[in-house]
């Protein structure tokens, strides 16, 4: 399987996963450091305070992004870090990014432009300032100028070295965690119109950093990624499971970009009759085709069942089902997904509005393993031949996608390295590389190995399938 000439083939990050918290930071830390000083809120009841240490040894970590072959990468920028709380501020210089931080990201995307890496930088992956979480965050519309002004300083400040800009990660990941299950900051649980007004704010902070960003730099790539995720019914016989499948397919996967296609943000019938619901509805100001390219995040799919107890939450839930093998988190692993979604369910918002196409970037895809933290030896995880299957299924699927003709660009495989996966702390590893925590020794994983010389020839070959079957 050759792919495209040029083809990108590279790794996603994000800051809080492997950054650690630097020193100088110390007071205006994020909501999600915070969280994670709460007992009970991660389950291997571990911080970032550490992670990977990537602030202060990230210069050998692109040592080993060359060594994978990879020529494109994808960081985040640490807003709490970049900015601090300037509104009740006479000091002007409160109002710019801090120097010390400018400096370092400079370092890191400027050692990426050294090595000809394609850069990818994302501007919310999950993380607020402190002082805007504390006053509602994404729920209080006063955070979309917040937004638009970072993303203005971040254009001017590192626009020379970003080649595709990404504003807002997943932004119905963020919602549901945050506002509808609880696991994420602030903790709110079953509050479905503040989700709602969530992604009302996002979508305008989108549309405002987009246009903020391309004031700067007209040419600038910008999208926002989509965590893009099939429902199925859990019980095929069962026509309630197509109606739980339905309002959360659309929800999770359409809702967005639907939204940055038209104009206008839409919620499907009956949820439009609720006035509550009514009221966040409708146009967003200078959103229509605020997209240049997809920006797709790629894992697992949810068998969906009925639960008519939860109207808003769509009808339905999770099923805990599943009917192919699952990574060790319990999701499910389904190429067929990725195949699907690049040649038909993203058809919609392949095109902009006047017909122009647009080309697709998967921005993360990958398989988590699960080993404790405090791991520091033995051979544990380095034979990761079930990440290998997947990496190949999932290349498969997106070759054949190519094969028929869909435009995509690159792959990002989640995540280089082992790093601090949220509420599942550090034991959940989706890295490439093996991080051992105690020590922050790198080793790298079989299935580096695989992506490196996938990377180096711009294509699978039968020996790279040899190399997991022969050792199933
Ligand atoms: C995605 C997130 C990313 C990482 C992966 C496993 O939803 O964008 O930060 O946690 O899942």
């Amino acid at each position: 399987m050759t792919f495209p000439r040029g083809f990108l083939w590279g790794a996603a990050t994000s800051h809080f996963q492997v950054e650690g918290h630097p020193k100088e930071i110390a007071h205006r830390l994020s909501d999600w450091a915070r969280w994670t000083e709460e007992a009970g809120r991660i389950s291997d009841n571990t911080t970032a305070d550490q992670a990977c240490q990537f602030y202060e040894r990230f210069e050998q970590d692109l040592l080993l992004v060359k060594e994978l072959n990879l020529n494109a990468f994808r960081i985040s920028f640490n807003w709490p870090a970049l900015l601090q709380d300037w509104r009740n501020s006479s000091d002007e210089k409160a109002r710019v990014l801090d120097p010390k931080q400018v400096e370092y990201y400079r370092r890191l995307l400027g050692a990426l432009r050294e090595q000809g890496i394609t850069t990818f930088a994302t501007l919310f992956h999950f993380t607020l300032p402190e002082f805007l979480a504390e006053s509602g965050g994404w729920e209080n519309s006063a955070v979309v100028d917040e937004f638009e002004h970072f993303a203005r300083l971040c254009a001017e400040a590192f626009g020379d070295l970003v080649d595709y800009w990404i504003t807002i990660n997943e932004p119905l990941a963020y919602a549901y965690q945050s506002f509808i299950s609880g696991l994420w900051p602030p903790g709110k649980k079953a509050e479905y119109l503040s989700a709602f007004r969530v992604i009302r704010n996002m979508l305008e902070g989108h549309a405002r950093a987009y246009h903020a960003i391309k004031a700067v730099n007209q040419e600038a790539m910008i999208s926002y990624t989509m965590h893009w995720r099939p429902f199925f019914p859990q019980n095929k016989f069962n026509p309630f499971d197509y109606i739980a499948r339905h309002f959360r397919d659309y929800v999770f996967n359409h809702l967005f970009p639907e939204a940055v296609q038209t104009g206008v943000l839409r919620f499907p019938f009956p949820l439009s009759t609720n006035p509550f619901v009514a009221a966040i509805a409708g146009r967003v100001d200078g959103l229509k085709d605020t997209c240049d390219y997809l920006a797709i995040n790629y894992y697992t799919r949810e068998l969906s069942k009925f639960r008519f107890e939860w109207p808003l939450d769509l009808f339905g839930e999770r099923s805990d089902k599943a009917e192919f093998a699952t990574n060790d988190m319990g999701w499910e692993v389904f190429p067929n997904g990725l195949f699907d979604l690049l040649t038909r369910d993203t058809m919609p918002y392949q095109k902009d509005s006047k017909g122009r196409k647009r080309p697709i970037v998967i921005t993360e895809n990958g398989y988590a393993a699960t080993f404790a933290a405090e791991l520091t030896e033995g051979d544990w995880s380095l034979s990761d031949h079930t990440r290998i299957s997947y990496l190949l299924a999932h290349l498969e699927a997106m070759h054949q996608a190519i094969s028929a003709g869909v435009d995509v660009r690159g792959y990002l495989y989640w995540s280089l390295l082992d790093n601090f996966e949220w509420s599942e702390g550090l034991r959940a590893r989706f890295g490439l590389v093996r991080v051992s925590y105690p020590t922050q020794e790198r080793l790298l994983r079989e299935s580096a190995s695989v992506y490196g010389r996938i990377a180096k020839n711009n294509s699978v070959e039968i020996g790279n399938f040899m190399s997991v079957r022969g050792n199933d």
